[in-house]
């Protein structure tokens, strides 16, 4: 009927689905962009395990649904049901963004450019001719890695505790010249990082403690772990006992794809210092920069 057409096109409703999801940031950071920019919308978390997936976007769909974003463990079902995906989405396997476009959901992924825009323009680091070396293989690494590569960094040394997925993500990248996997070891051996990435999960229960060899950086070094909040400290506390420069958690990282998702969803982008200030000054235990 007209009434509900109405209702719907009045509607400008946004998700983020995951499991767990219930901790999310990304509600309140889109509502604070929503603000800044006088652009009305609705931003909730939907909880799904990846069998449930499909089914609760049908019904989010259903419900006036016109975006959202994806987190762990979803990227890859995501992927798999958008009728069409970005090049970048494609490069890193994965999509954290959807985009409701003619009855069909295209795919996008803005991990990557979100870590690349954290780096160069917040922490004013010049990632061009640098070497980056990137802990893991999984889902994250993939999402980070191709961004890294476009921000012209020299080399891209991948380590990860399973070496066969290092050896697989290095082969995925197609940039045999500048992407390598590396054992452990001789990782430590080379050295000389301008950035250090954690994209492991290896901490997420708070409890696991890295003991990577402090050569690994030095005072030139940043050190950035995907995770924020709780997951990020032990990394964080091996950063800052290693003498890096910087250490910051994923906090900036999140309000940077969060910014790159709302530009693909409403045409406009917004200005994200004032929300990361706010984020971090919120609550102290997500406080990790130096
Ligand atoms: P995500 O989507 O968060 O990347 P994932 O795809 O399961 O999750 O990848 C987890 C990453 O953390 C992998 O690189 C994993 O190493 P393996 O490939 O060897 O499994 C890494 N990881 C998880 N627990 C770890 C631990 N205790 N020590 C070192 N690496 C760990």
């Amino acid at each position: 009927t007209l009434g509900v057409s109405i209702k719907e096109s009045c509607m400008n409703h946004y998700a983020v689905f995951g499991h767990p999801v219930s901790h999310s940031l990304s509600p309140r950071i889109h509502a604070a962009f929503g603000r800044q920019l006088g652009i009305s919308l609705d931003y909730t978390t939907i909880e799904a395990t990846p069998d449930a997936f499909p089914q609760a976007l049908d019904a989010f769909v259903t419900a006036g649904g016109k975006g959202a974003n994806v987190t762990l463990p979803l990227k890859e079902a995501a992927f798999a049901l958008c009728a069409s995906t970005s090049e970048r989405a494609q490069r890193a396997g994965a999509v954290n963004t959807l985009i409701r476009n003619d009855g069909q959901w295209r795919g996008d992924n803005t991990d990557g450019i979100g870590l690349v825009r954290d780096l160069t323009g917040r922490l004013s680091l010049d990632l061009r001719g640098r070497r980056a070396l990137l802990l893991g293989a999984g889902g994250s690494a993939r999402g980070v890695a191709p961004a890294l590569l476009d921000a012209g960094v020299s080399e891209l040394i991948i380590v990860n505790r399973t070496a066969e997925r290092a050896d697989a993500l290095a082969d995925a990248l197609g940039d045999p010249q500048r992407a390598h996997s590396r054992y452990w070891d001789d990782a430590g051996a080379e050295g000389d990082y301008a950035l250090i990435v954690n994209a492991t999960s290896a901490s997420r229960d708070g409890t696991t403690e890295f003991t990577l060899p402090f050569q690994l950086a030095n005072s030139r070094t940043l050190a950035v772990d995907l995770n924020y909040g709780e997951a990020a400290i032990p990394f964080l506390a091996w950063a800052r006992a290693a003498n890096c420069r910087d250490v910051v958690d994923g906090l900036g990282m999140l309000v940077e794809q969060a910014a790159a998702s709302f530009e693909l969803w409403h045409g406009v982008r917004p200005d994200t210092a004032p929300v990361y200030a706010t984020l971090r000054d919120k609550d102290a235990a997500l406080v990790t920069a130096d």
